[in-house]
């Protein structure tokens, strides 16, 4: 995508008293994969909330903007921790959502084609009660890969996926969302060794980059390079508070 602007965030941000983090300094290169890790706590969703334009409660001091000097409203899909499906639609409601509140064509074609591409034929008509963790962490994927925006934020994504969809889901990702700029939040070394093109690590002394192997993403999991790197990474959250 041509239009998928470099992100860059700096400041410090706190939650009422509570310091959350920062200073802080990232950046994510314009239409590439980055993958930030960290502890639990540290303030990753906080930093995609920030990008999102969702700050309300986090007095932000900095700023989190696209390096191309347009506003980011608009332009981004966020993908949250929890799958924040409506749970009075059903899957392809849930995946048209966002077209609907903005009045534009639900264009539910398109969410069958992409619910099929999640695995989720069978399931499109079900509500969430309906369906299992991990397939309602897929209905939101989907509902991400539906608005088609140049900025995607993904939220521990395939967290709830066992491993052989969580690969799949990570292909399919990396085939939709290419060239676009994507800002994905893991705790899964092997997942940020196959995807990330930029590896990002917060900590609460700021961030720290590791530049990942050369292989084209999605890298081969069990190649010697892809797994000397996730084993380099887990040592460092392994050292990491
Ligand atoms: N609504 C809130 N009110 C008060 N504190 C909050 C609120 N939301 C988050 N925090 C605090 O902000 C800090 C950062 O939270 P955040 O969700 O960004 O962490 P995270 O790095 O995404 O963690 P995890 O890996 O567990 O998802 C945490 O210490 C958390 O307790
Ligand atoms: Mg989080």
């Amino acid at each position: 995508m041509s239009d998928a602007p470099a992100l860059r965030l700096s400041g410090r941000a706190k939650i009422g008293a509570a310091p959350i983090f920062g200073p802080l300094s990232l950046r994510a290169p314009a239409g590439e994969w980055t993958c930030l890790l960290g502890p639990s706590g540290v303030g990753k969703s906080t930093v995609l909330r920030l990008f999102a334009g969702l700050g309300d409660g986090i007095a932000f001091d900095g700023e989190a903007v696209a390096e191309d000097g347009v506003r980011l409203d608009g332009r981004v899909a966020l993908m949250g921790q929890s799958d924040l499906l409506m749970p009075w639609l059903d899957a392809t409601a849930n995946v048209t959502l966002g077209a609907r509140l903005r009045g534009t064509s639900p264009g539910r074609d398109r969410a069958r084609e992409i619910l099929g591409r999640v695995g989720l034929s069978e399931h499109a008509d079900k509500r969430p009660h309906a369906l299992s963790g991990g397939q309602r962490q897929r209905v939101a994927l989907a509902r991400t890969l539906m608005e088609d925006r140049p900025v995607v934020l993904l939220d521990e994504p395939f967290s709830a996926l066992d491993a052989r969809s969580r690969a799949q889901m990570q292909d399919l990702a990396t085939e939709l969302l290419a060239g676009r700029t994507v800002l994905h939040v893991t705790h899964d070394a092997a997942e940020a060794a196959r995807l990330g093109q930029t590896i990002l690590l917060m900590t609460r002394a700021g961030i720290a980059s590791f530049p990942p192997p050369e292989a084209s993403t999605p890298r081969l999991y069990d190649a010697p390079g892809t797994l000397a790197f996730q084993g380099r990474l887990l040592r460092l959250l392994m050292d990491t508070r």
